[in-house]
């Protein structure tokens, strides 16, 4: 049976990205903090699956726990990191910056780096990360958010290097939403993508085993735009 590890399960993408890989034949090992909700989820899904509570911001012992989770499952061959948290705070506040830089950064890095090593030593597997479209720009509302998703995107692009260089059949893909229905967004911005709709891209673009899925796809043409918009432009507005 194949198996897949989502990290940041219990809502919004990833809760949709188990719902869509289980009705693949996949059978899950799903993390987060809120167990009820990952508990929910699995007993909501065909077949049986793995639970591991975690909070990857005390990313040693969440690597520890991803570690195990691996160890009880037997042999995974996707593992998807998609845990990660915004603000909708307009004020520059230390506590909350902080969160986002130790989820999105140290949490998202700890978890990548325990996948990639496991499948050097397994000799094949696929990593995915969750970054964003705002990866590709900056503005002050959302600067730490940003920055972060900047970090994954890049940190992905080396993970990608280390597995060419390593000969082995391990591919490495960045997902790079706009905006998608989730309890993460505010409001209705443009373009924003049902959680079901982001999700069957994403899936799609995964069992293709691409480097990169944007989400949905016509944000594509705004990472291009964005990279020829000047800053002064792009400070107008954000
Ligand atoms: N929605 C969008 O428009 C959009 C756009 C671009 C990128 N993204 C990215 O997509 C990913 C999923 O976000 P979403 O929109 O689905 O939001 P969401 O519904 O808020 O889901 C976030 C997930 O991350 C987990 N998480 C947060 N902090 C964690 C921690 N410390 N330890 C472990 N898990 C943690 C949450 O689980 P617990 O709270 O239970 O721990 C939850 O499962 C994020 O990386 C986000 O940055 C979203």
């Amino acid at each position: 049976m194949k198996q897949a590890i989502i990290i940041g399960a219990s809502s919004g993408i990833g809760w949709e990205l188990g719902v869509q890989l289980a009705a693949k034949g996949y059978q899950l090992g799903l993390m987060a903090r809120r167990d009820k909700c990952l508990e929910k989820l699995a007993d909501s899904l065909p077949g049986t699956h793995f639970i591991q509570t975690t909070d990857v911001a005390n990313a040693e012992q969440a690597q520890e726990e991803l570690n195990d989770l691996i160890e009880r499952m037997g042999d995974v061959e996707l593992i998807i990191v998609n845990s990660g948290v915004g603000s909708k705070e307009k004020r520059l506040d230390w506590i909350i910056e902080r969160e986002m830089i130790d989820v999105n950064i140290r949490g998202f890095a700890a978890m990548s780096l325990v996948a990639m090593n496991y499948f050097v030593k397994r000799g094949d597997g696929h990593l995915a990360g969750v970054s964003s479209a705002a990866a590709h720009f900056s503005g002050g509302l959302t600067l730490t958010y940003n920055a972060s998703k900047a970090f994954a995107s890049n940190y992905l692009n080396g993970m990608r290097s280390r597995a060419a260089r390593s000969k082995l059949p391990i591919t490495v893909t960045t997902i790079e939403p706009g905006f998608v229905e989730t309890p993460m967004v505010e409001g209705r911005p443009v373009w924003m993508a049902t959680v079901e709709k982001a999700v069957t891209q994403m899936v799609a673009g995964l069992m293709k085993k691409r480097d990169h899925i944007y989400i949905t796809r016509r944000w594509v043409l705004v990472v291009r735009l964005l990279q020829i918009i000047p800053d002064w432009l792009i400070r107008k507005f954000i």
